[in-house]
């Protein structure tokens, strides 16, 4: 018995040892291409049965496989990431929204703020805004070309100029930022996600962190220009400890601005697409039960009937497989019910970015005056800057309320009292 287990084992080394010698042997003949590149293990679980992100290592040496290198792998992922070039319309923000050349002024998006479309898209849009670009952080979320080099050469990457790493892209976002080049596993590839949640990165399931790579909330420390996150853990990462983080960072005395409001005074924020604090954040209803990927990818079919996740990333209402195999279980009419609490929420955003408008000008009446001194100039433009952040935190944040309306109301209610607050400060 003993000795046939031995044997067995014996067996068993020499079969893993071949295979794993035709394995090099393969891949040194065809390093990628025409043969399929080999799986790599799943995701592990926690305790809470969330799956852990791998986190990519840094340093030198790195190389990226392109979303092509995987086509004959997986060609259904493939043909399904391909497809994000459907999603080819973006909005107009400057046009849609009147008050935001007046909110952003002296501030690129003022003047060219383009809503997002596509992921096949990103290095398109990022070389064709109008907004200027000094810096290679501008790549940060665009090409995984610019994740390599980020990973290589660490924080001195972001303050590269714009246009010689422009030189090095050709990759638009793909399979290295979400699986790094495991072509499968979830991997968090941007540092600056799993240096902000530190422990707390094994809480989250990892095919809600890929995303959280990129739609989040983030700014260019003053110095290195890296691209940073303003939270240092999970319980961190909402509105009131971002504005709380934001408010006590001090740049050479001054507090941190993105831009400065060049007729009020006001040392302004600029919230970016916080889907992923938004999503994840007290009062959602459906984070713990699904992923971003659950709503935003789906499961699709394959010509001989196998499944595998979609990779075409868009909104739930346009995927009907998805609403018929999950949603409607629970949600009679899915999209009028989405767009119900939509039609709120932006009607609200509407109606105090108005609000906002005004109050801005008048608080430029008020310093143009002289009627007021500095230590009061200072407090009306310090409240300004936290009514305006409230409400910026909801209208850059994609989903127009449907990712978590409570969490909205919250922020469009704090907007509003701290509108009335700084208009009793004006006399
Ligand atoms: C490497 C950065 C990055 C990662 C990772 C990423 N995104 Fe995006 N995503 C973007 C950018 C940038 C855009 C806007 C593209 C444009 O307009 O050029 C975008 C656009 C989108 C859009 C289309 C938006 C619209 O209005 O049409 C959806 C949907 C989306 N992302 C979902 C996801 C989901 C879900 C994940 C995770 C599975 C994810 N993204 C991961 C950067 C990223
Ligand atoms: C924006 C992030 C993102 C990009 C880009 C991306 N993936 Fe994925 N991928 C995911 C997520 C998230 C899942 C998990 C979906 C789920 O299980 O809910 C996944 C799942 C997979 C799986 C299945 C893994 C398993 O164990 O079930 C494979 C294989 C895969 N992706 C391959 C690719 C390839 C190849 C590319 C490039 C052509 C690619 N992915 C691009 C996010 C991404
Ligand atoms: C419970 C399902 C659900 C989950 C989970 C979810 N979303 Fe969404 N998301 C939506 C809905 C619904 C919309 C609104 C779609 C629309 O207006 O057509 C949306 C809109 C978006 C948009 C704008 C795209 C568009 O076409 O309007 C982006 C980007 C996005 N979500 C990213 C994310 C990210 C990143 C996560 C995870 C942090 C996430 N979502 C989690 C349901 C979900
Ligand atoms: C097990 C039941 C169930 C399933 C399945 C389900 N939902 Fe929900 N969903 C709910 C409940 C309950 C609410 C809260 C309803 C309310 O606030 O009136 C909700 C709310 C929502 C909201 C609004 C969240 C907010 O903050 O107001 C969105 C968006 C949403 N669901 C999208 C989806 C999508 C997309 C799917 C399919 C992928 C889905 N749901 C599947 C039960 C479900």
């Amino acid at each position: 018995m003993k000795k046939e287990k031995k044997r067995l084992l014996l067996g068993l080394a020499i079969m893993v040892c071949c295979a794993a010698l035709s394995l090099v042997l393969l891949t040194a003949v065809f390093p990628k291409g025409p043969v399929a590149l080999a799986a790599a293990p799943a995701n592990a679980l926690s305790e809470s049965g969330v799956r852990i992100a791998q986190v990519e290592k840094t340093g030198s040496g790195i190389t990226m496989l392109t979303a092509k290198d995987w086509e004959n792998t997986y060609p259904e992922i493939y043909a399904s990431y391909s497809m994000n070039s459907e999603n080819d319309s973006a909005e107009d923000y400057v046009a849609d929204y009147p008050m935001i050349s007046t909110l952003f002024e002296g501030y690129g998006f003022a003047k060219f703020y383009g809503g997002a479309r596509g992921h096949t898209y990103v290095i398109e849009d990022v070389t064709s805004t109008g907004r200027p670009h000094a810096m290679a952080n501008c790549f940060t979320c665009k090409t995984p070309d610019f994740t390599v080099l980020a990973n290589e050469l660490g924080d001195e990457a972001y303050s590269l100029a714009f246009e010689d790493v422009l030189q090095q892209v050709n990759e638009p976002l793909s399979c290295y930022n979400c699986h790094g080049n495991t072509g499968s596993t979830l991997m968090v590839t941007h540092q600056y996600l799993a240096k902000a949640l530190g422990s707390d990165l094994e809480k989250v399931d990892a095919a809600t962190l890929t995303c959280g790579q990129c739609h989040v909330d983030y700014y260019f420390a003053p110095g290195t220009k890296a691209t940073t996150l303003p939270y240092t853990s999970l319980a961190s990462m909402n509105p009131d400890d971002i504005l709380d983080y934001y408010n006590n960072l001090m740049v050479d005395g001054e507090v941190f601005a993105d831009y400065v409001h060049a007729s009020s005074g006001v040392r302004q924020i600029m919230v970016n697409h916080p889907e992923f604090e938004t999503f994840t954040g007290k009062g959602s209803v459906h984070y713990g039960t699904f992923t971003c990927a659950d709503c935003h990818m789906g499961t699709a079919t394959a010509a001989d009937g196998s499944s595998y996740p979609d990779h075409y990333l868009r909104s739930p209402l346009d995927n009907q497989e998805l609403i018929d195999s999950t949603c409607s279980k629970c949600h009679a009419d899915l999209p009028s019910f989405v767009h119900g609490i939509q039609e709120k929420a932006e009607e609200r955003t509407y109606e105090i970015g108005y609000k906002l408008e005004e109050l801005i000008n008048k608080i430029t009446d008020a310093a143009n005056s002289g009627a007021y001194t500095d230590e009061e100039l200072d407090a009306i433009r310090m409240s300004y800057r936290n009514a305006q952040f409230y409400w910026n935190f909801v209208f850059v944040e994609n989903s127009e309320g449907a990712h978590n309306s409570r969490l909205t109301h919250e922020c469009l209610d704090k907007s509003e009292a701290l509108i009335e607050e700084t208009l009793a400060l004006l006399h």
